[in-house]
């Protein structure tokens, strides 16, 4: 059995849903189901008896307590977490109670119930900790992408929290020994994002003929990575993983905001014609995002040579693919634009 937390959000929904496709280990999930978490990403999952969720938070000590001990895991896989950026600049305080308070919450009662096993179950037992390239802060142009020695700069209240979590992760295996390993990812993208990340809200803007807001210049550099190319990592790093070890996952594929765009509006012209234009015509700059990181890139050499990991999937091949899914989900994407996520919205970008 391995416990899942922050199951219904865009990772995690996609960990799970690709977890049963490959295992036959039952998983239960605890989410606290924040406006990101959405328990319809696992509805197919309805009649499985190996999958189990709960509601809870990270942050609450006897829930967890009482999951560790009902449930018996013998892994935790810790996706729980705020993970926007922009929400971060807005309201840090989630930030900190969820990412910080909530992961040394999940590190204790894990290490309480962890030294209570056999010493067999404590050998085989693994705390996986899932966090972001955006705790080494921002490369410059011709700079070798991020190694797993790369030191910390995080430079916004969202990746400072990762970081938080991710030292304090390390110093309950230096400490205690507790069996952890953390992985640090690039973007992701896929079905199931949250409509706030900037594809989603891209694909939905754009069908929807509003502006496509592109902070700044739009030359900041990610690296992205097909969200199932994610989960295959962290399937290896589950099993293969050095105790102790952190692994960097990435997906080769640096292009500049403004050409992640440029491909969703091509791939929409050619999918989805509309009667007035391109919708690059939608297009719009404005106002950069404050501490705004101009690079990520990822060296992939440890999880490639240890684990013999690597993406499988192009860029402009899943971008399609994920495009064709919020074309074809466009029920979900409604269900989505909730009263809480027309605030938000409101709140970034006005009307328009
Ligand atoms: P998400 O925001 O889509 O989902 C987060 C999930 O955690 C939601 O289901 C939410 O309800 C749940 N949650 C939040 N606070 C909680 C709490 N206190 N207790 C229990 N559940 C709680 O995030 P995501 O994009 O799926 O990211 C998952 C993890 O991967 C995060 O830790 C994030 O930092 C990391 N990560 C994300 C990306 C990316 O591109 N999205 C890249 C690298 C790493
Ligand atoms: O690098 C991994 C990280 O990637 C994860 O840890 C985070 O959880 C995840 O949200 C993501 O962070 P980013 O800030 O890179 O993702 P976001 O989709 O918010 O923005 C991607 C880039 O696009 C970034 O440079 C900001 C820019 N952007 C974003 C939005 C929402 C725009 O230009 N316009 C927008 O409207």
């Amino acid at each position: 059995m391995i416990l899942v937390t922050g199951g219904a959000g865009f990772i995690g929904s996609n960990f799970i849903l690709d977890w049963f496709k490959f295992e036959d280990e039952e998983i239960i999930n605890i989410d606290s189901l924040t406006y990101a978490g959405n328990l319809e990403n696992l509805s197919s999952l309805k009649d499985n008896e190996l999958y189990r969720f709960k509601h809870g938070d990270i942050k609450d000590p006897d829930f967890i307590e009482e999951v560790l001990v009902s449930f018996n895991p013998r892994a935790i896989i810790n996706f729980a977490a705020e993970s926007h950026v922009d929400r971060s600049i807005q309201s840090p305080s989630e930030f900190i109670k969820t990412n910080v308070l909530g992961t040394f919450n999940l590190l204790e009662k894990t290490r309480a119930y962890w030294e209570k096993l056999s010493d067999d179950d404590k050998d085989n037992f693994r705390f996986l900790h899932i966090s972001t390239d955006e705790v080494y802060g921002s490369l410059n142009e011709g700079d070798s992408g991020f190694s797993e020695s790369h030191p910390y700069k995080p430079n916004s209240p969202y990746s400072a929290s990762k970081a938080s979590s991710d030292h304090l992760v390390r110093a309950y295996n230096k400490t205690y020994s507790l069996p952890t390993i953390t992985t640090n990812c690039s973007n992701n993208y896929g079905p199931f994002q949250f409509l706030e990340k900037l594809i989603p809200l891209c694909i939905n803007n754009a069908l929807n003929e509003k502006d496509i807001p592109i902070y700044g210049d739009g030359l900041q550099i990610r690296d992205w990575l097909y969200v199932k190319d994610h989960c295959s990592a962290i399937r290896d790093v589950l099993k293969k993983g050095q105790i102790g070890n952190i692994y960097n996952i990435g997906g080769n594929s640096e292009l500049t905001n403004i050409e992640v765009v440029k491909t969703i509006c091509n791939i929409l012209d050619r999918v989805c014609p509309k009667n007035s234009g391109s919708y690059k015509n939608q297009i719009t700059y404005i106002k950069d995002r404050a501490g705004h990181d101009r690079r990520y890139a990822i060296d992939l050499s440890k999880i490639s040579s240890e684990l013999g990991w690597r993406p499988e999937h192009s860029f402009d091949n899943a971008i399609e693919k994920t495009i064709k899914w919020y074309v074809n989900n466009n029920d979900w994407v409604s269900r989505l634009k909730s009263g809480e996520y027309m605030n938000w919205i409101q709140s970034q970008y006005g009307n328009k």
